[in-house]
């Protein structure tokens, strides 16, 4: 019997998606560098199915069909460098390797340039949904070598999450990095909405007054209309759920955040980029301040807490602003996002298909939603669309709940409770909407100090000018550049 794919890691992904492979007719060679998890496998979940155990990568190369497809499921960083060290050298020209983990995509870039100078095809993809999407249909977003594509596609599409036509979550994104820098970018969407559902509950909790049950049934409202997603679901069922005394476990869960890396990626890629991603980078921001808690204990003592004034108006017209601003931040994220994909399609010359690429994280994924679907149907209607705001149907929501973005931020700023994301949404926007920011005092102050010259709206653009500020300073300006 030979293998149609060969898997090796098999940690949590590893094994679901062997399964989920196995589940639609492939047959799988699977190895693990601790060889016991490759028999503990084989004779436990994977038992009785059409899965081989290799105990060394030679034997797991042996059992392949050509062209060889090895896909890497093991921790991101040097892991991925070592795998590849044991695979490679046993591959022929035309074989892929497919890296499934959560690598870097200038990571994946640099193994891509080096494979590929070996004759061999490799391929960076996203896997999205955790264990239960790895299981039953993960999103799945490939990037790299195009040649391997026709290869992997049938298992590929096959193992994937399905939208409600059938469509599989999964789909060719683009040469180089594309597919891992698209999934960067749906994790640091990912840090977005968490975040912004964060603070609309924190309103809910210590503005209104809202128990957690109340809560959800709220979430459990908003999931029927334009926010029904995965994210608001399980906040639904997050607030119902009780601790074995009763009591709601989410009150005695303590407040300080982890996170592993992808949203600080996106970050650090939109600002490398020069893209105002600042929706993302302010959840980042919000999950370090959280795991600050001993600072944040000091800081009540020293400083006091804010005022926690309590909303004093229609308890009920706020819930439902809450819901529009949250709609509207999620809109303004998402463009947000968008933009930074569109930047590294220039930078690197990949051409992505944002339509497809909505329609990867319309199922199977943590950011999976409704509203995804209105994404891809704004990108199909427009391939060329620069900024999801300016569709004409994002155009028309963001402005409709625009008031109560406004609404919800500025009682939170009254009552001192800490908005980041909200804010930074509406901050961006009006920031986009002004003709006339405060930049022309800030090339003034550029040029007085630095001599780093300024454009005038009186003159074409491209054209730069100094002025001798002081009287004494030279009449020589430094020359520009663009960071
Ligand atoms: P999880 O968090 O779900 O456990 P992970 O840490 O991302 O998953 O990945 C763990 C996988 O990476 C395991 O298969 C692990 O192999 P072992 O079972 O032998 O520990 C694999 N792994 C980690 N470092 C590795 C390395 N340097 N070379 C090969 N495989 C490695």
């Amino acid at each position: 019997m030979k293998a149609d794919i060969g898997l090796v890691g098999l940690a949590v992904m590893g094994e679901n998606l062997v399964l989920n492979m196995e589940s639609h007719g492939f047959t799988i060679a699977v190895y693990n560098r601790t060889v016991e998890k490759v028999d503990a496998f084989t004779s436990g979940r994977g038992a009785g199915k059409h899965i081989i155990g290799a105990h060394s990568p030679k034997e797991l190369v042996a059992v392949l069909k050509k062209p060889r497809i090895v896909m890497i499921m093991v921790r991101a960083g040097s892991a991925v460098d070592d795998t590849i060290a044991q695979i490679a050298p046993l591959l022929e020209p035309g074989d892929i390797i497919v890296d499934g983990g959560n690598s870097n995509y200038q990571d994946t870039m640099r193994r891509l340039a080096e494979l590929e100078g070996k004759g061999l095809l490799y391929v960076g993809t996203g896997v999205s949904g955790g264990e239960e999407g790895a299981l039953n249909g993960p999103s799945l977003m490939p990037g790299g070598s195009e040649a391997a594509w026709p290869h992997i596609k049938p298992i590929f599409q096959a193992i994937a999450a399905k939208v409600d036509d059938g469509s599989p979550c999964c789909d060719w994104v683009g040469p180089g990095g594309a597919g891992h820098f698209v999934k960067m970018v749906h994790n640091g969407i990912e840090y977005g909405d968490m975040q912004l559902i964060a603070e609309v509950y924190h309103m809910m909790r210590d503005q209104l007054g809202m128990t957690p049950d109340e809560m959800a049934d709220v979430f459990e409202a908003w999931n029927k209309g334009e926010l029904d997603s995965y994210l608001v679901a399980i906040t639904r069922d997050i607030l119902r759920f009780k601790d074995e005394d009763g009591l709601p476990i989410v009150d005695k869960i303590l407040d300080a955040a982890g996170q592993k890396g992808t949203g600080k990626w996106t970050g650090i890629t939109a600002l490398d980029f020069s893209v105002p991603v600042t929706l993302i980078v302010e959840a980042v921001f919000a999950r370090c301040l959280s795991a600050m808690k001993d600072e944040r204990v000091r800081a009540v003592k020293i400083l006091g807490k804010p005022s926690g004034a309590r909303f004093k108006g229609s308890r009920g017209a706020f819930i439902e602003d809450l819901g529009k601003a949250l709609y509207a931040a999620k809109i303004i994220s998402y463009a947000q996002g968008f933009m930074l994909l569109r930047e590294a399609a220039a930078e690197y010359g990949w051409k992505l298909n944002y339509g497809s690429i909505a329609l990867m994280w319309r199922g199977g994924c943590i950011i999976r939603s409704r509203f995804l679907g209105r994404i891809k149907e704004a990108f199909d209607a427009e391939p060329s669309l620069s900024n999801l705001v300016f569709a004409p149907f994002f155009a028309a929501q963001v402005l409709e709940n625009e008031s109560a973005l406004r609404n919800v931020v500025g009682e939170a700023v009254a009552s001192g409770i800490p908005v980041p994301a909200l804010s930074s949404a509406l901050e961006w926007f009006d920031g986009l909407r002004t003709e006339r920011l405060p930049a022309n005092l800030l090339q003034a102050q550029r040029d007085y100090f630095g001599a780093h010259t300024y454009e005038r709206i009186d003159k074409p653009r491209g054209e730069f000018f100094h002025t001798n500020w002081t009287g004494h300073g030279g009449s020589t300006a430094a020359s520009t550049y663009v960071v």
